[in-house]
């Protein structure tokens, strides 16, 4: 395969460099046995499933995404679909799922949410692709499908013909929005120089609609009376929440002097939400929306001077904030908020975690900072016995961390109203693994564990604002950029995607060299590969049933990677059990055991540019989505994805007969970026007729109307 010039970029390699040890000194009451498990789940994990005594977890209660199902038991295959063969990438426009299924796109960039909101119809020419206003975009489905809830209609239910989907919109692609691309703009770029298709990086309505493209969009969809997926176009819940919505901020941090601005004097308030990676919900049906890659895309620094002296600030760099940086977006020509010269505090206002109620379009939403501040990739929770809420949560960056959320409160399960506090008030911690199986939360807390002013800390809002910093302090466990979690409700395991991280163990890579401590950070039993090409998936149990604790047990699900033929170097293979795969990211837990895995190998082929590892990734091809059955460890590939894109979001009915999957980027992914004509996914339209490819949530239903899989 042909190498990629292009600079690694920061969650590549990492800002940690605080030289954490890989594993603590913790002395830890195991409560079930180790088993690192490398063809899929041992008998010795299942046994931990049924078995009493104090080994065991007590179920935890909660309401899945996708209950299981009462009766029959479940069937011995869950995975009864013929697996789709592997997909050279760059080979197809197309997407390919089992024979026996079907799949329509049902939400589409630049398609109406809702007629009540005045959403004009999708309007494309051969000249103008997206022809569209910045007003006209804020009420169309954005760019970048990522994360995705299905929220049943109506709320309590378990609707599975008609519901919500709450969607993210992680980026806007500025290149297929208005045919040409601000990437490489560096910091003496001429605006000017920026205009081949005649609109220009400083036309505050193509700024506009690059922001308008990004947020949430919350869309009603029912299922027809031929099965298909719809859009309920005059829907009453239909909205969109972009870069440009007002939104509160909640929890400690609210009017904190780090998150006051000159538009937001009081610290209360913030202008929009950016960088939606993944998602969760709540279990009183709110979705929560993660800010993930926020502060090295969106706000240049080019204004300031090499040396002012908050680029030696760690409260900057462990943010990936450095001098002379802009990057795909030039906001900060025409709205000075994302120009750190003349605000410097608009960046700690993301990178947050933020609360939506798709019930409920009246109720702003909330940026809840008792969570935390860090690159949030999703959430996953589970409910204590005590009522109390876990929300368990992924820093998506080399060598960075795993937290956890636990609520001050109980939940009401009978007024979820009653419950939009309960996000402002708890303690937040963060995963320290140790090599025997075993870990521990640490606490965030403000005065705690050298969290204090002295270090500082001065209080606890400064503790969630540089969350990565206080979980540098308390000696965190540096973990090879964690992606999704995903819980599993009658177990309590949660699981979560580690999605490779080929600066494990590399002295050469962009910020280890053998003088700093990050070359100390070499393999270890949860991290188990040094140039971590393909990454891996591990399993988290809390102690005796409770969530709400501070002990921890973990298990090795599976190493990912290829098979033998396709893999030169031994350490780069898998333990797979069944279809290769690479880079898992994406996960959700269904009611029949299965793990849903949607990965993200583009990223691993990025950094394989610099790591020299490139020919072991060649066999995988196209990203995928595969599914895992739990009790026997078997991965079978369920959907091959559009040359370019990755696979998200993925939720399930609870009737288990549509899967929905969001195809984020189709077409645009590196290494190679492929020419913006190339492709014309989903809608095949051809491109004299303006057809242009576009971001979209897939259903995905058996032809014959039965559960996939099944
Ligand atoms: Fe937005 Fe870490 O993926
Ligand atoms: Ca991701
Ligand atoms: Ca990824």
């Amino acid at each position: 395969m042909s190498k990629i010039s292009r600079p690694p970029e920061p969650e590549d390699f990492g800002t940690n460099q605080s030289g954490n040890p890989y594993f603590g000194d913790i002395v830890h009451a195991r409560l079930s046995r180790r088993a690192i498990l490398t063809g899929g789940l041992s008998t010795v994990a299942l046994a931990l499933f049924g078995c009493g005594g104090s080994d065991d977890a007590a179920p935890v209660t909660t309401a899945p995404a996708t209950p299981a199902p009462a009766e029959p038991a479940l069937p011995a295959n869950t995975l009864n679909f013929e697996s789709v063969k592997r997909t050279p990438m760059l080979a197809g426009d197309d997407l390919v799922v089992p024979p026996g299924y079907r799949w329509t796109a049902v939400t589409k960039q630049g398609d109406p949410i809702g007629s009540k909101l005045g959403a004009p119809a999708f309007r494309t020419s051969a000249a103008r692709r997206f022809d569209t206003t910045g007003a006209e975009a804020e009420l169309q489905f954005g760019d970048n499908h990522d994360g995705m809830a299905y929220f049943p209609l109506p709320y309590g239910s378990k609707s599975s013909d008609r519901g919500l989907l709450a969607i993210n919109h992680e980026a806007a692609r500025a290149g297929v929005i208005s045919g040409f691309r601000f990437t490489g703009v560096t910091a003496t770029t001429d605006p000017a120089t920026l205009d081949p298709a005649g609109e220009t990086a400083m036309n505050p309505d193509v700024v506009r609609k690059q922001k308008a493209y990004h947020g949430v969009s919350v869309a009603e969809v029912y299922r027809d009376a031929a099965g298909q997926w719809q859009v309920q176009r005059d829907s009453a819940y239909a909205r969109k929440v972009h870069a440009d919505t007002w939104i509160a901020i909640g929890g400690p941090a609210r009017g904190h002097a780090a998150m006051r601005t000159g538009g937001d004097p009081a610290g209360e308030q913030v202008r929009g939400t950016l960088g939606n990676c993944g998602s969760g919900a709540t279990p009183w049906g709110t979705y929560l929306t993660c800010e993930e890659d926020c502060h090295k895309n969106y706000f240049a620094t080019r204004e300031l001077p090499a040396s002012d002296a908050r680029f030696q600030d760690p409260k900057w760099a462990r943010y990936n904030i450095v001098s002379g940086y802009v990057r795909d977006y030039t906001w900060h020509f025409v709205d000075k908020r994302f120009d750190l010269a003349a605000e410097p505090n608009e960046t700690n206002r993301f990178g947050w975690v933020v609360e939506i109620d798709p019930y409920d379009p009246s109720w702003q939403p909330v940026k809840r900072t008792a969570l935390g501040r860090f690159a949030h990739e999703n959430v996953a929770h589970l409910v204590n016995a005590d009522k109390r809420v876990a929300f368990y949560m992924g820093d998506d960056q080399g060598f960075d961390y795993i937290y956890k959320f636990v609520t001050a409160k109980a939940m009401d399960p009978d007024n979820r109203t009653a419950n939009r506090g309960l996000l402002d008030e708890g303690t937040l911690y963060v995963a320290k693994f140790a090599e025997d199986g075993g870990g521990e939360w640490l606490p965030l807390v403000h005065g705690q564990n050298g969290l204090t002013a002295e270090n500082g800390f001065p209080d606890q809002a400064s503790v969630l604002i540089w969350a990565r910093l206080a979980a540098d302090k308390v000696g965190a466990t540096q973990m090879d950029r964690p992606e999704w979690l995903a819980s599993d409700a009658a177990s309590g395991w949660v699981y979560a995607t580690l999605s490779n991280n080929t600066s494990r163990g590399n002295a050469t890579a962009p910020g280890n060299s053998t003088a700093t401590p990050r070359a100390a950070q070499a393999k270890n039993a949860m991290n188990p590969r040094d140039k971590n090409l393909h990454g891996h998936i591990i399993r988290m149990r809390d102690a005796g049933g409770n969530v709400a604790g501070t002990r921890f047990d973990w298990e090795m699900v599976v190493l990912a990677g290829t098979d033998t033929a396709d893999t030169p170097d031994p350490a780069n293979r898998g333990t797979i059990k069944g279809d290769a795969f690479s880079s898992p990211d994406s996960v959700m837990f269904d009611g029949w055991q299965r793990l849903w895995i949607g990965t993200d190998a583009g990223d691993a082929l990025k950094a394989s540019d610099w790591s020299g590892a490139g020919t072991d990734w060649s066999g995988l091809g196209n990203d995928m989505l595969l599914a895992m059955d739990t009790r026997s460890g078997q991965v079978k590939r369920f959907l091959i994805a559009p040359d370019g894109a990755e696979v998200c979001g993925t939720q399930m009915t609870a009737d288990g007969r549509t899967l929905f999957v969001n195809i984020q980027h189709p077409g645009t992914e590196q290494p190679r970026d492929i020419p913006i004509d190339a492709m014309t996914w989903p809608d095949k339209v051809p491109v004299s007729q303006g057809g242009i490819v576009r971001s979209a949530t897939v259903a995905i239903t058996r032809i014959d109307g039965g559960v996939i899989g099944i």
